[in-house]
């Protein structure tokens, strides 16, 4: 098929980990007559992507996010499956699956440690023999939208985290990559610094039609950058579709946050749940589909005297907690 990126079917990573035994004796004997275990990190994944999609994949610690990033980007051997990435298997056409993706690791940079901003992204010029032009354009367009300017020329050693991210997000796109996988972008970045990036993935997604994976545990970027997400739990997907269709599904809680005069001893509205409470402000939770906002600020208006009031919409953060616990 021509407009699909990614095609992943039935893709299993397992670990041989050797097995600990506790004490000295333990230590010995495990060095003797070794154990191992075994751990599955994926455990059976299928899913597709087509290209110029911007997909979540997200998932609690653990669930095998990075380990799939890693076959996807060949640094890593499934164990079992089938991996086709525009039109290669990653891992047996390393050099030239790596000309065409690019690759952010929040936790750690990908950039010359020493050298000045500038000089990394030199060497990458040469590295993946961008054209001239490209090169040019591209810098431009990224110190633009990055505000790069300010630290090009200090060294990777001593930028901050946010120029970091910013310097290393430029790294990755700057031979003009199909395709780029993003994991954990904005991690430990405050709100400006975060915004700062979104709008940028945003961007060179919707301008250049660049696909792009992204991981993350920060559920406001998948909120205002996905439209799909694929969710895993124990290396297997647990939901793939909109993220608005887990919106709805699960997300038929608000939340009415209301300031009640004198601080009232007792709260308690017929139809809600008290689930926070400080001094006079009441963090009350309610099911849109069995009682109206409006419904229950008159029922709290009636028993109480309201101040001030906003209405939260459901984080998709709590949602997802709850397709934890209960499952889809
Ligand atoms: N090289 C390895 N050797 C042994 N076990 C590993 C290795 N890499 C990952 N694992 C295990 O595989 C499982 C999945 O790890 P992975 O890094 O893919 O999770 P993740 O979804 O990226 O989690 P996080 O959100 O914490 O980054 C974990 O149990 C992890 O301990
Ligand atoms: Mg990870």
């Amino acid at each position: 098929m021509e407009d699909v990126m990614i095609t992943v079917e039935n893709l299993r990573k397992e670990f041989k980990i050797l097995r600990r035994r506790p004490g000295f004796l333990g230590t010995l004997r495990s060095l003797l007559s070794p154990e191992y275990e075994v751990r599955t990190a994926v455990d059976g994944i299928s899913f597709t992507i087509r290209r110029g999609e911007l997909v979540g994949y997200i998932g609690p610690n653990g669930a095998g996010k990075s380990t799939t990033i890693k076959i996807l980007t060949g640094i890593m051997v499934p164990t079992s499956g089938r991996v086709v990435v525009d039109g290669l298997v990653p891992y047996e056409r390393r050099v030239e699956n790596a000309r065409r993706i690019g690759v952010v690791f929040g936790q750690r940079t990908q950039l010359w440690w020493d050298l000045p901003t500038i000089d990394s992204f030199e060497l990458l010029r040469h590295i993946y023999r961008i054209p001239a032009g490209v090169y040019k354009q591209n810098l431009e367009l990224f110190t633009d939208l990055l505000g790069l300017g300010e630290f090009l020329n200090t060294p990777v050693r001593q930028l901050s985290l946010g120029q970091r991210m910013r310097a290393d997000l430029a790294a990755a796109l700057l031979h003009n990559p199909r395709l780029v996988y993003l994991d954990e972008p904005t991690i430990g970045l405050d709100v400006v610094a975060k915004e700062r990036i979104r709008r940028f993935i945003k961007e060179i997604n919707r301008e250049r039609g660049v696909t792009i994976i992204l991981t993350t545990h920060d559920m406001q970027d998948i909120e205002k950058l996905c439209e799909r997400m694929i969710l895993i739990d124990h290396g297997r997907v647990v939901y793939d579709g909109p993220v608005e269709e887990v919106k709805r599904r699960f997300g038929q809680h608000r939340i009415l946050v209301v300031d009640l005069e004198g601080a009232p001893e007792e709260v308690s509205v017929e139809g809600a749940e008290v689930i926070r409470r400080e001094n006079g402000r009441v963090w009350l939770r309610f099911n849109r589909d069995e009682i109206s906002a409006a419904q229950l600020i008159h029922r709290v208006g009636q028993r109480y005297n309201i101040v001030d009031l906003t209405l939260e919409e459901p984080e998709i953060e709590g949602i997802i907690a709850r397709i934890y616990e209960e499952g889809v």
